[in-house]
């Protein structure tokens, strides 16, 4: 099966030169960016000398046999890549800002799912766009909702440069866009020449049964995706990637070696090792055993312990539950006696760029034991219940 991925992996790759009316759709800053003498040196100059090399600086884009490899994990979601497409990068949350600063002049806009990461919503802040989120339900975006942002964005004149999604198991929500609507806003974006920005660090994460297919898969001209073996490895290594459409690639490579130079050559050629000579699928399968534990561990306490009025999405994978208190309650302002309880959560807030999320809480489930989530939940459960005591809704 492995075999057969790699193989069907093995695809010719066509240049389909840059789309009309791209260089319009960069920021001012990008046209500065050209390309290094260096790095064509570099290419030449890789040799296959695992210790010496790992000290060394290396190839802008990205270690050559660990882009193979990265290309192989993304045929897992249905990705057929070519390597020459990937750059990685040191963490996703780094190609996050490569995009930013690519695409993003003060003022435009960014499209976001409601809520969304908050380190991305970081990052396009520091580029100055301005985020725009769209609803979701327990089936990630609603196309319709996307439809009417943008209907009523051009009416009043204003740029949007892309949408960001996290379509798998999403941080902060937990939920997953199903496989229809990915389509929808695959053919809606293309349509009003949006670019997409697909973050999927969760992907391989599902608990019950695989993801559906990567956005990436359906549409390589204007998708630009993000990957990270931080949830499936290791965060400490510091390597994510993103595989961008080939038109992109240039403006993305010179945005990349002017911040680092190189990603670690150290971190890049231990996880190509761990890739190439241990068994990382089954180390994901028993990550997921545990993960599910602890996810069934907090719905369940949840369900004993949160007071009527308090609902909650049912993750199928990734980390997070997204909990949701009538609109009376301020979560922010909860934190000091959820604290004093020994326990903590992330205010809904944060997910937000407008002020939105204040009666929402991010809870997760990845690390404690489900011994400790339930005492954690158990304990969190008193707080809200006082809290909604007191302001008499209960
Ligand atoms: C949705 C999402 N994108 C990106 C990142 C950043 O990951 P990395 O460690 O690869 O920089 C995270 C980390 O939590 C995340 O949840």
């Amino acid at each position: 099966m492995w075999e057969d991925w790699r193989m069907s992996n093995e695809i010719t790759r066509f240049h389909t030169g840059a789309p009309e009316g791209l260089e319009k759709r960069f920021a001012q800053r990008a046209s500065m960016m050209q390309p290094s003498e260096i790095r064509s040196l570099f290419a030449v100059a890789s040799r296959p000398e695992n210790g010496q090399e790992a000290l060394q600086y290396g190839s802008g884009q990205g270690h050559p046999k660990l882009r193979e490899q990265i290309c192989d994990v993304m045929a897992l979601e249905g990705i057929r890549a070519h390597p020459d497409d990937v750059i990685v990068t040191t963490g996703s949350q780094q190609a996050l800002d490569l995009i930013s600063r690519i695409f993003i002049d003060p003022g435009d806009v960014v499209l976001a799912e409601a809520p969304s990461y908050v380190g991305a919503l970081g990052t396009f802040h520091q580029y100055e766009a301005s985020v725009v989120h769209v609803e979701i339900d327990q089936d990630g975006l609603i196309p319709d909702r996307l439809r009417e942002a943008i209907a009523s964005l051009r009416t009043q004149g204003r740029r949007i440069k892309f949408i960001y999604l996290i379509p798998n198991y999403q941080n902060p929500a937990g939920v997953t866009l199903s496989a229809d609507r990915r389509t929808e806003i695959l053919a809606i974006c293309r349509e009003e020449k949006i670019f997409v920005v697909e973050d999927n660090p969760y992907g391989l994460l599902g608990f019950e049964k695989p993801s559906p297919n990567a956005m990436r898969a359906e549409d390589s001209e204007n998708v630009i995706y993000l990957g990270s073996f931080s949830k499936t490895i290791a965060p400490g290594f510091r390597v994510g990637w993103t595989l961008v459409p080939q038109a992109l690639k240039e403006k993305l490579v010179i945005a990349a070696e002017s911040s680092i130079l190189c990603p670690s050559n150290f971190s890049q050629l231990a996880i190509s090792s761990y890739l190439a000579d241990q068994p990382w699928r089954d180390q994901i399968a028993s990550f997921c055993n545990l993960y599910r534990e602890r996810r069934d561990a907090m719905l369940e306490s949840l369900e004993l312990y949160f007071p009527k009025g308090a609902t909650w999405t049912k993750p199928d994978g990734g980390f997070y539950v997204w909990v949701t208190l009538p609109p009376e309650i301020d979560t922010k302002a909860m934190v000091p006696d959820a604290i004093a309880a020994k326990v903590a959560y992330v205010p809904g807030t944060a997910f937000y760029a407008d002020g939105l999320g204040s009666w929402s809480m991010r809870l997760s489930y990845c690390y404690p034991t489900p011994e400790r989530i339930r005492d954690g939940i158990k304990a969190l459960g008193g707080v809200v219940t006082r809290e909604m005591t007191r302001r008499q809704l209960l």
